[in-house]
């Protein structure tokens, strides 16, 4: 049935299809019976699916990753389709337009999306009245993730203080919160990435979060173009009390993998691409990251595929996220993959 679906959305331009489809299930979502149809049609329960990590009961470890439901619109509708969790946003403290289109482009050919959205977003306190709408709804609730950033027009001085403004507005509403650095599409933003402001920054939200009745994880999201002393960098920090855990990771700079010509390729212009060029480095980091911490790792990064989600488990992860995956294959890979999660624990070997 995606497929047919997926014929007719890709006959819009990327940005259009994304819009139509959000709509659709916005305003689907308040129609009686539609949750309960999606989650009969999709959702897979099973014990062995279950996950804890940082105390959060997650259904099953396969999410949305951020990007999708930047506006915690359709978070419900997302765990119907069968995500055991969702990441909304990235937010912002005040709403912002985003850079101009074109900015979404499809690679058909190689399973990959650019993009240079640039964090369009409706800002935080709108976001927070969309999640209380979602939170009435079936599926509503779901495990959220507040993916953070600040405004374009914030220079990286101030930066802090547009994270602290998101964390703090956001706390009564979400479940874990995850900081990003690591976009490509706001200019000097992966800077924030450097050992000294992050730690900076990292230190100021723990201090913000110690001073709330439960704590509750904050994660860093990194890009997948870090060398390894940058990385290194990265997992001397994740090993220290300011921070939770890691989402790794967000799209590439890099446009190795994909069939286009050069000429192509300069048309399309800057943005992060995702999909399947990304899958073996963002899986390499993990592998990477996982050796050296104890500390949960959410993968993400061109699952296109069971066995690549297969291969981001046995690289550390301990929860994995979809994007470009979910356009290209539609809520059947999330089926797919804790299906074969449910056969891989029905092993002896099984843990
Ligand atoms: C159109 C688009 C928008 C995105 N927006 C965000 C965002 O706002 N914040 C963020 O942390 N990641 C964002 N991402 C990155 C994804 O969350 C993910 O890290 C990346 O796409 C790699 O996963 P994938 O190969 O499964 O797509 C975006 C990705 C795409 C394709």
């Amino acid at each position: 049935m995606y497929s047919a679906i997926r014929s007719a959305l890709f006959k819009l331009s990327a940005e259009n299809a994304h819009h139509f489809t959000l709509n659709a299930l916005n305003y689907l979502g308040f129609l009686p019976g539609f949750n309960s149809l999606l989650e009969r049609m999709f959702s897979i329960k099973n014990k062995k699916l279950h996950r804890v990590f940082w105390g959060i009961h997650f259904p099953n470890p396969v999410g949305l990753a951020a990007g999708l439901d930047k506006n915690g619109e359709v978070f419900p509708e997302m765990s119907n389709l069968g995500f055991g969790f969702v990441e909304i946003g990235t937010v912002t403290p005040k709403g912002q337009e985003g850079n101009p289109s074109p900015r979404l482009f499809r690679i058909i050919e190689d399973e990959a999306i650019i993009n240079r959205m640039g964090f369009n977003n409706v800002g935080v306190e709108e976001m927070i009245h969309n999640i209380k709408k979602g939170r009435k709804r079936r599926g509503g609730n779901v495990v959220l993730g507040g993916n953070i950033g600040k405004n374009k027009i914030t220079p990286n001085e101030d930066a802090n203080q547009d994270y602290l403004t998101c964390l703090e507005a956001l706390y009564p509403y979400v479940d874990y919160f995850v900081v990003n650095v690591s976009s490509p599409n706001t200019p000097n933003l992966r800077a924030l990435q450097d050992k000294e402001p992050l730690t900076e920054l990292l230190q100021q939200l723990k201090v913000a979060m110690a001073n709330k009745p439960r704590a509750k994880p904050i994660l860093l999201k990194i890009a997948p173009d870090l060398n390894n002393e940058q990385l290194d960098d990265i997992i001397e920090i994740l090993n220290s009390p300011i921070i939770d855990g890691i989402v790794a990771t967000n799209t590439t700079i890099s446009r190795e993998g994909l069939s286009l010509s050069q000429e192509e390729i300069e048309k399309m212009g800057a943005g992060g691409l995702s999909g399947h060029p990304l899958t073996q480095r963002s899986t390499e980091i993990v592998r990477y990251i996982s050796k050296h911490t104890h500390k949960p790792i959410i993968a993400v990064g061109g699952i296109m595929t069971v066995q690549d989600a297969l291969e981001k488990f046995r690289a550390g992860a301990s929860l994995v996220q979809l994007y470009s995956g979910f356009i290209f294959k539609g809520p059947n890979l999330i089926k797919e993959i804790n299906q074969a999660l449910i056969n891989k624990c029905s092993a002896p070997n099984c843990k």
